[in-house]
């Protein structure tokens, strides 16, 4: 196939070196973008008197048969094409003859694939948004049925306090609703249209960028034209906020792994998003879990490998730019079906809190409460903890644990241990007598239930 840049060469690319050079295999899926782009840009030319109304007609014609087409199947993308622009403008003017080659004036494919790529990253975050917004409601549900389920809250994976499944739960609403907010904030900056800078220095043509940004629902133009060819900000924001989604499910999965094991026994994940063993034939496997945990490393290389690629270059385009796409699909794809598998399969987990209060039950996690008694009976805080360190370890040289040591052992640590000691330190007391906010209290965590509950209610999907 004859290049659309061949004018100035004498001999032929090279075969391999054409492979190399080429796009299409990857960049084919922005086909609806590129052909939507082409679409505003011919209306904007003709507005403008660049090219008449009969030329205008005759192109976006042309431009929405060939978009049904490849979107019907009745028109296959030439994977020998250089790159997805290359192939509309040839197929183009293949069907509509010389008019279609009007349509890249005032315009160059380095301002057409800037273009193309904020569009198609504008509706991958959306999914994305649509994802998190799911597994929101996921967390929210099972946290609205476990305010009862008392379990050991952990500090260096040791027992540490009384918490309920739900304010754990409720720590992960958080994360993710954090999570919307930044990507809305970098779809914010996406969101402006690079169109009309053309190669690097913009155009002798009256165009009217504003008029291509509307119609393509953008919020502004790039207010430089070498900018707007070179900058690939909105594809490492989008990495960022994708490694931060990816780190966050990272985490949350480890914790379904560990919960699932019999150490733990905490939940059990459903038969739908486990797997067995090929030998072991006992084995219930969170592999779904550990798959989530495992590609949040591959994003964060998309991350970086899209930050290294963009480190040395000179303005204005560098083909090496053509690498960003590959990163920034596999980011955001890896993204949207984690999202996809993690919802259902939080929702279907099975919490086992019984076994979770027995884990509560061991451990002293109530030791902070005991020295709360003796310090609300006027001992100072550093002493009362000192005294409970020695009960502590007296418990442990004994077997015994705090709630089944007799009065009398407590008396000989302190005079201040009355009979009320055994309900001060008893679980429900301990969470029920949380009492600051965002903690794990009865009240704190509906109050955060109410905060998810508005959140989810408050937000659109565009
Ligand atoms: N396929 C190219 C890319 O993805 C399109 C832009 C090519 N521009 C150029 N001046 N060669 O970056």
């Amino acid at each position: 196939m004859e290049k659309m840049w061949a004018g100035r060469f004498i001999g032929a690319l090279d075969r391999m070196a054409d492979d190399f050079n080429s796009s299409i295999h990857f960049d084919s899926k922005m086909y609806e973008q590129d052909i939507k782009g082409s679409l505003a840009h011919a209306a904007m030319l003709c507005a403008q008197g660049i090219i008449s109304a009969d030329d205008l007609e005759k192109i976006s014609a042309g431009l929405e048969e060939i978009l049904a087409d490849i979107r019907e199947g009745r028109l296959e993308i030439d994977m020998n094409a250089e790159d997805i622009h290359m192939f509309v403008e040839a197929e183009l003017t293949k069907r509509i003859g010389d008019v279609g080659k009007r349509l890249h004036t005032a315009r160059s494919r380095n301002d057409q694939v800037a273009l193309d790529l904020r569009l198609y990253l504008r509706d991958e975050s959306a999914k994305i948004k649509a994802g998190l917004l799911s597994l929101i409601k996921a967390i929210y549900e099972k946290a609205s049925e476990n305010t009862d389920a008392i379990m050991p809250g952990y500090t260096h994976l040791q027992r540490a306090q009384p918490i309920t499944f739900a304010q754990h739960l409720l720590a992960y609403a958080m994360m993710f609703m954090r999570d919307v907010d930044r990507l809305s904030d970098a779809v914010k900056r996406m969101n402006v249209s690079p169109l009309g800078s053309c190669a690097l220095a913009g155009t002798t043509y009256p165009t009217d960028r504003d008029m291509v940004a509307k119609a393509l629902g953008f919020d502004g133009v790039t207010e430089n034209s070498m900018d707007g060819v070179s900058d690939r900000d909105f594809c490492a924001e989008l990495l960022s906020v994708c490694s931060i989604i990816m780190m966050h499910l990272s985490r949350f999965s480890e914790e379904i792994i560990l919960w699932s094991s019999w150490e733990f026994g905490f939940v059990e994940l459903s038969d739908a998003y486990t797997t067995g063993s090929s030998i072991m034939p006992q084995k219930k496997n969170s592999d779904m879990a550990e798959l989530v945990r495992g590609k949040t490393g591959r994003v964060y290389g998309d991350l970086i490998g899209t930050l290294t690629m963009l480190k040395g270059l000179p303005l204005a385009y560098n083909k090496d730019m053509q690498e960003d796409k590959e990163s920034v699909f596999d980011g955001v794809e890896t993204v949207e079906k984690c999202l996809e598998i993690f919802a259902p399969m939080l929702s279907t987990m099975k919490v086992k809190k019984e076994n979770m209060r027995t884990a509560a039950g061991k451990g002293f996690i109530n030791a902070t409460d005991l020295a709360d008694y003796l310090t609300k009976k006027g001992m100072p805080f550093r002493s009362a903890y000192k005294i409970v360190g020695n009960i502590v370890a007296s418990c442990l040289a004994s077997g015994n644990i705090l709630e089944t040591l007799p009065l009398a052992v407590y008396k000989n640590f302190s005079e201040l241990f009355e009979e009320d000691l055994y309900e001060e330190i008893s679980l429900d007391t301990c969470v029920k007598k949380r009492i600051s906010k965002g903690s794990t209290g009865p009240e704190s965590v509906s109050y955060q239930l109410r905060l998810v509950a508005d959140y989810l209610n408050m937000q659109t999907i565009d």
